[in-house]
Order: C-alpha cells, then sequence, then structure tokens
C-alpha cells in the first residue's frame, strides 16, 4: 500500500487514520482494501484544480496502474465535450490510471457505469440507471458523470484515466449553477452518506468488471441492460449534427444505435441524449 498525500493545495493536508467524515483519509481509502491494484495507490488533495490534469501527468511518468488521484474538492473539474465539471466539498472526484490494450477502451466506460451503480445501490440502497453514455441518474436526475482520457499511438494505447465525479454529499439548491437536471445523493436520500464507503465500494467493483473484459460478453451484456435510453424516442447530438429517432440498442463498442423516421439506422459513437417530449 502506498499513499501520497500532497501540500500543493493551500489547504492542508490529512494523514494517518484519521477519519473525518467532511475530508477523506487516503490509508482510511487503501485499509484493507480488497483489491489488488486498483487503490492500492492513492494521490490525495484536499483541494486540486483536477484529478484528471495530476492523473494525465502521472500516466505519462508510468505510475502503477491502478493509482488513484482523489481530491475533496476541484476547482477547475473537467466534464465531458471540454465542459465543466463542479465538485464542490462533498463530492467524491477521483481518476484511475490503466494501462488496458486498445481493445478494451471503449469498453472502460461500461466498467466504470456500471460499478457506479452497483455501489449506489449498495451504499444507499437507491436504484440508478445509466443514460447513454456515461451519465447515471438517480430518479431521472444525473448523479454521477464520467469522463475517460486516453493516449493512443497508432495500436498502442499508453494509458487510459477513468474520471469519476459523483454529487454526494451536498445540496444542489445551495448551487444554483448546477443544472436542474442534476441531484445529489444526499438530496435523494434526506441524509449524508459515507463517501469512503462509497470509494471503497467503487474501487472493488471497478476493478471486478476490468478483471472480467477479456472474458468478453459480460459486461456490455450488463451495461445495455441497466441503459434507461434504449426505446425512446431521443435527440442526440453529436459533432455539432442532431439526430432523431428511437434509440433501439447499443453496439459492443459502446455505440448508439439509433433508428431514424425514414427506418435508416445510423451508429452514433459519442454524442448528448435528450429526451423527446
Ligand atoms: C461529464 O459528465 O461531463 C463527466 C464529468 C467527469 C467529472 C470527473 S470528477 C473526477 C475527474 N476529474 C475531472 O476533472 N473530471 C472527472
Amino acid at each position: 500500500m502506498i499513499v501520497i498525500n500532497t501540500l500543493l493545495s493551500l489547504v492542508q493536508p490529512r494523514t494517518g487514520l484519521e477519519m473525518v467524515e467532511n475530508s477523506l483519509s487516503p490509508t482510511a481509502i487503501t485499509d484493507n482494501l480488497e483489491t489488488h491494484f486498483i487503490g492500492q495507490r492513492v494521490i490525495y488533495f484536499p483541494r486540486l484544480t483536477s484529478t484528471m490534469v495530476v492523473a494525465k501527468r502521472q500516466a505519462q511518468q508510468g505510475a502503477t496502474e491502478g493509482t488513484v488521484v482523489i481530491a475533496d474538492e476541484q476547482t477547475a473539474g473537467k466534464g465531458r465535450i471540454r465542459r465543466a465539471w463542479l465538485s464542490p466539498k462533498g463530492s467524491i472526484a477521483l481518476s484511475i490510471i490503466l494501462y488496458p490494450s486498445l481493445a478494451y477502451l471503449s469498453s472502460l466506460i461500461m466498467v466504470a457505469s456500471l460499478a457506479v451503480v452497483h455501489c449506489i445501490v449498495a451504499i444507499t440502497g437507491l436504484k440508478s440507471q445509466i443514460k447513454w453514455p456515461n451519465d447515471v441518474l438517480v430518479n431521472g436526475k444525473k448523479v454521477c458523470g464520467i469522463l475517460i482520457e486516453s493516449s493512443v499511438r497508432g495500436n498502442i494505447l499508453d494509458y487510459a484515466i477513468i474520471g469519476i465525479g459523483i454529487n454526494v454529499n451536498f445540496r444542489l439548491s445551495d448551487f444554483p449553477e448546477i443544472p436542474s437536471t442534476a441531484t445529489s445523493l444526499a438530496d435523494e436520500l434526506g441524509r449524508d452518506i459515507s463517501r469512503l464507503d462509497m470509494i471503497r465500494c467503487l474501487l472493488a467493483e471497478i476493478e471486478r468488471f476490468y478483471l472480467v473484459l477479456p472474458a468478453g460478453e459480460s459486461v456490455y451484456q450488463e451495461w445495455r441492460d441497466n441503459l434507461e435510453t434504449l426505446g425512446k424516442k431521443v435527440e442526440v447530438t453529436s459533432d455539432r449534427t442532431t439526430y432523431r429517432g428511437v434509440a433501439e440498442s447499443v453496439a459492443s463498442d459502446g455505440s448508439l444505435l439509433l433508428r431514424q423516421s425514414d427506418g435508416s439506422l445510423i451508429k452514433i459513437v459519442a454524442g448528448d441524449v435528450t429526451l423527446c417530449a
């Protein structure tokens, strides 16, 4: 177990076995963590611009697989499509460094979102669903966003980073800048939960799903079964073009298969989905 506390922030880091509800303890994350490699090395910041930025630097320097960069609070969190991601205190904001083969890159979004769905029900009892491609919703509102960044050279994947942001112990009413389509676990439950339990669950579940990827179908099928988007009339914006139709299915590479009104079926690799009225 390796724990790195950093002083790069203005706020003093917390160390040792101290477990404070308001802040995370890196040793409490790693202690007796039932994983082989994911989360066995934790780099913790009380306050940071973005865990993706530090994770990328670490990956470029050859950090061990499964290294986790985690922050209590992000000041410049990154969302998909160059959007900002707000991670106030009480959020979970972490990035995990992985070195899979290129063949598994498109499955990482399935691994991450399924792990989030499993851990939300395990820790809170709340049922959640996945909105294609990678949002996790509770009661129809976004509670978690996932960002995958990678470096590919030819057929070689240098590294992949899974970034996970979960709205946990804060009230959306205190953050009017966060869209009303979002929620937090505390808002849905009416009480705070242990972020530590949630993080430890996530690390174990991500490793479990990651290790079964070579077995093929199982992760894809379970991901598909948890997608709330399928069967619905949707608008999908991809590369500044909007497509309308019924979200019929997903391919094993994670693409959305959209049936348009003229009967044609198109494959959309990445995009933003909104439900049609
Ligand atoms: C999205 O829904 O747009 C994806 C949001 C991803 C946010 C997480 S929080 C941890 C990691 N660090 C970041 O800066 N972004 C990701």
